[in-house]
């Protein structure tokens, strides 16, 4: 744990049921804050992938945690879906919704459906979205190989990626290797969806505070303007809030960039 409380122990201390319960268990979130962020990611995805532009034949989700919204959505655009992790809890959780026939976020799979105007319930579009995913690889983005020897496919037509690469970084460099580390797994005209908190420094899961770098919204662009990616999309929203029990967020967005 550093002096300041906070902790990156993502193997030891990241509680996934803790975490799918208080994050992903209502639409409304713990906070308004956070059930602001949740939809404005849901809908935004929404959009996105709703416009047809971006389809293709394999989507590798990063750190997808214990939670499959990333693809409730996405997982329609494309043949294969590949989510990963660096937590094996969180890889743990995944596996088991995938080789069952168990639900997950059930209210919030609810609400993307309402969203599309789909007639599909939550069983038929979850069942579809195990029938796209491919594997659960282990993941670590700080290494210039993220995916090491564990996966066939080692180039994508589409990533995806929520709350992760700040929540592995602790300094603007290590964001910035990260994202071109992350780059790299990312075919050269393939789309790259990027949601993400501004301005936080942690957030609560259970007992445990984790730390994350601090980014403004000209940090992100700068990095991905530097990987190599044109920015097509980055919608933000900011404001302050005095809720900080949760995190002390100040903002989030959502990014579609193309690799060029
Ligand atoms: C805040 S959670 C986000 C989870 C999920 N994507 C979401 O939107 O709720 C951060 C995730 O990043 C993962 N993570 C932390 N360090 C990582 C690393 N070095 N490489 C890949 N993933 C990492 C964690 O295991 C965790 O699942």
């Amino acid at each position: 744990m550093a002096a300041d409380g906070t902790t990156t122990d993502y193997y030891g201390q990241f509680d996934q049921d803790w975490y799918l319960r208080h994050y992903y268990g209502c639409i409304a979130g713990q906070t308004v804050d956070q059930g602001n962020l949740l939809r404005f990611n849901l809908e935004r995805y929404n959009s996105i992938f709703q416009s047809g532009e971006v389809k293709g034949r394999q989507l590798l989700d990063i750190g997808t945690g214990p939670s499959v919204h990333s693809i409730i959505t996405a997982s329609r655009h494309v043949d294969d879906v590949y989510l990963s992790d660096f937590a094996a809890q969180n890889r743990k959780v995944l596996i088991d919704w995938w080789k069952s026939d168990k639900t997950l976020i059930e209210k919030i799979t609810e609400y993307v459906l309402k969203q599309e105007t789909s007639s599909e319930t939550v069983v038929e579009r979850q069942t579809a979205m195990k029938g796209k995913v491919r594997a659960v690889l282990p993941i670590d983005v700080t290494m210039s190989i993220p995916l090491g020897s564990g996966s066939d496919v080692t180039q994508f037509d589409i990533i995806t990626s929520s709350l992760c690469l700040e929540a592995a970084a602790l300094t603007i460099d290590q964001y910035r290797t990260n994202a071109a580390n992350v780059a790299s797994l990312l075919k050269v005209g393939g789309h790259f969806i990027l949601n993400g908190v501004l301005e936080q420094t942690w957030y609560r899961v259970g007992e445990s505070k984790f730390a994350c770098v601090w980014l403004s919204r000209e940090d992100i662009e700068s990095t991905f303007v530097s990987c190599g990616f044109d920015i097509k999309q980055f919608d933000v929203v900011k404001f302050k809030s005095e809720d900080e029990a949760y995190s002390d967020f100040h903002g989030y967005f959502v990014m579609h960039a193309i690799k060029i």
